[in-house]
């Protein structure tokens, strides 16, 4: 029998570990995908560090998957073999059940898990996927250069078609890093009034770059003031790593403004004067289903979106991993693994 080879998480807080191992055959409703490029996502460490309880090991990680389909299990319908796909972090949320249909793909009758945490994902030559998970990758779009919308594309992407802002109206994108660097290229070519906000000047003339209108260096001014200056964020797309930091924008909103939080950072304390003053509301946001991957791609095609990404071999995935742990990686990290 043919094998797969797989950079595992052998336990929690462990180092990556090569394993070779037999092919697997797809059961009902699931593909095998061989796998052509995986993004390195700071949301892994939940795996990588063992930071959510009861899971299993070892495992493997990814959840910003393209490839092709080389094999298809039984009743898989829409699929054929050689068809390009990608996946992200829902395991196969459906779309269509009832708790899909009211927004709550966690608890998706047909969730099957998460991708790379409860299932295994893409850190590897091939992995399995249920065919609900699987979104249609366009050809025009390079599978190394494209994986990270799978996750942080599609992220900030939903966030910000479901933020409630208006053309025209003020979105801060707080964050210049993985996520950040993509929303502020959604919003921008959404028509939104972008501003950027990150720690020093270092990232300002690239964000100008990407598409932003105005740049906001959080150490030099009080954030908060400079978007009440701007006249209120409608929206604030927060994808820092810090509660503090996240703390110190929210009173940067504007009239019935969102801040959406992306940024995995535990508590948050939050001024309840300020919020009911302004009508103003701060809500939690994940990625989305295989279908709001497909319009991020989409999206991602038409306008010229694309993830600015340092590329690892799969064999180096430590490495990968550690590197865009460091914070330093400009911006998004990928694992190169097939065609
Ligand atoms: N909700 C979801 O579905 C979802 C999906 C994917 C990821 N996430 C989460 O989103 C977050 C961002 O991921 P990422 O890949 O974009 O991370 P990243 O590339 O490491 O970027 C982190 C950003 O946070 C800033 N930051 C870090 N520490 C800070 C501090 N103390 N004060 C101010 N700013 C600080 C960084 O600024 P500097 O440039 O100055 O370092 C950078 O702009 C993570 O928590 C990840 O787990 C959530
Ligand atoms: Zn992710």
């Amino acid at each position: 029998m043919s094998k797969m080879r797989a950079m595992v998480v052998p336990e929690p807080g462990g180092r990556f570990r090569m394993e070779e191992r037999d092919l697997p055959e797809p059961g009902r409703h699931e593909v095998r995908l061989r796998v052509h490029a995986c993004g390195v996502c700071h949301s892994d460490s939940m795996l990588v560090e063992g930071l959510m309880p009861g899971l299993s090991y070892p495992r493997i990680p990814g959840h910003e998957v393209i490839g092709a389909i080389d094999a298809l299990g039984p009743d898989v319908e829409g699929w054929a073999v050689g068809a390009r796909a990608g996946v992200g972090w829902f395991g196969g949320a459906c779309g269509y059940c009832g708790h899909c249909r009211r927004g709550d793909a966690f608890a998706c009758e047909n969730i099957h898990g998460a991708t790379g945490v409860t299932r295994d994902g893409g850190y590897a030559t091939h992995m399995l996927a249920l065919a609900s998970a699987l979104a249609h990758v366009p050809e025009a779009l390079d599978a190394v250069a494209s994986a990270p919308l799978l996750c942080a594309g599609i992220t900030t992407f939903n966030a910000l078609r479901n933020c409630g802002a208006k053309l025209g109206d003020l979105v801060a994108i707080h964050g210049v890093g993985g996520l950040g660097h993509l929303g502020i290229q959604f919003a921008a070519r959404s028509g939104f009034r972008t501003v950027a906000i990150n720690r020093g000047r270092d990232k300002e003339a690239l964000a100008r770059s990407l598409g932003a209108h105005d740049y906001v260096d959080s150490e030099a001014s009080d954030s908060a003031q400079a978007l009440q200056a701007m006249g209120g964020a409608k929206a604030i797309i927060a994808t820092v790593t810090s509660a503090e930091a996240m703390q110190a924008i929210s009173g940067g909103l504007g009239v019935n403004g969102t801040m959406m939080v992306i940024g995995a950072v535990g508590a948050l304390t939050v001024n309840s004067l300020d919020l009911l003053g302004k009508r103003a509301s701060v809500r939690g946001w994940y990625s989305g289903t295989a279908a709001d991957s497909e319009d991020t791609l989409l999206f991602s095609q038409l306008n010229k979106i694309a993830s600015m990404n340092e590329i690892f071999p799969l064999e180096e995935a430590q490495a990968a991993y550690d590197r865009m742990m460091s914070g330093k990686a400009r911006f998004r990290v990928v694992l190169k693994i097939g065609s």
